[in-house]
């Protein structure tokens, strides 16, 4: 059995966690909004044709903040269509994925859902198509008092009070061809300073998002970064990152290898981001959105013979399996280890649309990929400590070393609790790992989480929701102060340990 020694300290803190590391994305996309969150007409829907199966299985995720409306659809994308009497509002062309939107469901239902889920949005705006002057007009309608066109107009439509909306995106992944609108880094710089600029003077509370790189990969990765945040280093608060992996050559340890990938492009934004602020002299941090993250490919194929101009077709629904679980883990704990830095994370998106959360007429159901996310943002609250991951490696076809132990230690100062989350990546061997326990004096193992299966393939369907499910662990355990646990071969693993 290969072993791996895990070491931290309780002096050696690497950062609160900012609990919208933990976020989720909604898009008016394939059947997110349409027969995911909203269906009126629906068995499932209550008094605001919320569908209360979904609104359940988000509440048991916990999670705090969802980006909103997009996504590439947010670069074509009129808000105003989406606001007032429902009678009176136009469906649309929906350039981004050639699909005709209805405008039944738009901002204020989301605020209204969002409230209802526990959840604070996080709005993008529309860069593509449009600019400062529409920037300006959604923030006042979202955030302004009254007294003015749009905040009256809000009061007018039912919502006397402003929907108080913190986090804004400056448009979406504006460095890519496909986007409606795509810019130069110095085109986007520029209007993306400009429109903060304004937003910041309306409303000095809230914080802004510039658009990174759209993946680690883009030729235009690193000079975008520099040049766009040159532009608007004063402006804005958080550069996003955007990534998403498939398992397309079926080579399954290079898959779970990605997270490699994963943490060399956050160390390269941060550098990027460092940079700037030197050249600036700045004094603040630039911080990380990774307001896009997930496993993307199972549905590729499906998608491109999808037929064009119809509304909520199925579009984007991955099933996930227990391999895209396990790396869903591994990718979780890479923005743990950074979170000094990773402030946001959206993992992309939350129901239908390659999602933890599937519905369909007959309820709603937890893919493989819910258990992991569940688990991170339910329980790893608090501080992450410096973890030292003293791991056997592997050598990945397309990462090079890689690490058979992804692992990172949360400190949850509040209940006087850790939190250990792990996956062992090995294929074929379990793997004993110890964690000597230091100044954690008579913490003993609360709970020892696993979820494993035997084939990396296997998948929860609306015929089998429980296929894959985690399971209570029983070998962990603290002798002399130091922990002792066998991660199972290919395995997630939560360990919660308190006096
Ligand atoms: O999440 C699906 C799409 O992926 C988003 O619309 C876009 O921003 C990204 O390319």
């Amino acid at each position: 059995m290969k072993k791996a020694q895990v070491i931290i300290d309780k002096d050696f803190i690497l950062s609160d966690i900012d609990k919208r590391i933990y976020g989720s994305f909604i898009e008016h996309l394939g059947r997110a909004v349409y027969e995911g969150i909203y269906q009126p007409d629906s068995k499932f829907a209550d008094e605001q044709g919320f569908r209360k199966d979904t609104l359940e299985l988000v509440k048991e995720c916990h999670v705090p903040i969802v980006r909103y409306p997009g996504g590439n659809f947010v670069s074509g994308y009129h808000w105003e269509d989406g606001v007032g009497p429902k009678a009176q509002r136009p469906s649309q062309v929906d350039i981004a994925w050639q699909v005709i939107e209805s405008n039944e469901f738009g901002l204020n239902e989301f605020a209204d859902w969002s409230k209802k889920a526990g959840s604070d949005i996080m709005m993008a705006v529309n860069l593509g198509t449009r600019g400062i002057q529409e920037a300006k007009d959604l923030l006042e309608y979202c955030n302004f008092k009254g007294g003015t066109k749009m905040s009256d107009l809000r009061k007018e439509h039912g919502y006397a009070e402003p929907h108080n909306i913190k986090t804004w995106c400056l448009g979406n992944e504006m460095d890519g061809p496909w986007q409606i609108g795509h810019k130069t880094a110095a085109e986007y710089g520029r209007i993306a300073n400009e429109t903060g600029k304004v937003m910041k003077v309306l409303d000095p509370s809230i914080e802004l998002v510039a658009c990174g790189s759209s993946f680690s990969h883009m030729p235009t990765f690193g000079e975008w970064e520099a040049t766009v945040l040159d532009e608007c280093y004063d402006t804005v608060d958080y550069v996003s990152m955007h990534q998403y992996y498939g398992n397309r050559d079926n080579d399954s340890a290079n898959f779970l290898a990605s997270s490699v990938d994963m943490d060399q492009f956050i160390s390269n934004v941060v550098a990027i981001c460092d940079y700037v602020k030197g050249k600036h002299h700045g004094k603040k941090n630039i911080n990380i959105s990774f307001d896009e993250w997930n496993v993307w490919y199972h549905s590729n194929e499906a998608d491109t013979k999808l037929e064009k101009w119809v509304q909520k077709p199925h579009q984007l629904e991955d099933v996930y399996n227990f391999e895209d679980a396990l790396l869903v883990g591994s990718m979780l704990i890479t923005m743990l280890r950074h979170a000094d830095r990773v402030k946001i994370g959206c993992l992309a998106q939350l129901v239908n649309v390659i999602a933890p959360i599937m519905t369909s007429d007959t309820g709603a159901w937890r893919q493989t990929i819910f258990y992991p996310y569940m688990h991170a943002a339910t329980l790893g609250q608090g501080t992450v400590l410096n973890t030292i991951v003293k791991s056997p490696v592997y050598e990945a076809k397309q990462y090079g070393e890689a690490p058979y132990l992804d692992c990172v230690v949360v400190e949850n100062g509040e209940k006087e609790e850790l939190v250990v989350f792990a996956v062992n990546k090995d294929l074929e061997e379990d793997m004993e790992v110890t964690l000597d326990l230091r100044q954690y004096k008579d913490y003993i193992v609360k709970e020892h989480i696993v979820m494993q299966c035997d084939d990396l393939k296997a998948v929860n369907t609306e015929e089998n929701p429980d296929r894959v499910t985690p399971k209570t662990g029983s070998n962990a355990k603290v002798d002399g102060g130091v922990l002792t646990a066998v991660f199972e071969k290919k395995s997630w693993n939560v360990i919660r340990l308190a006096k």
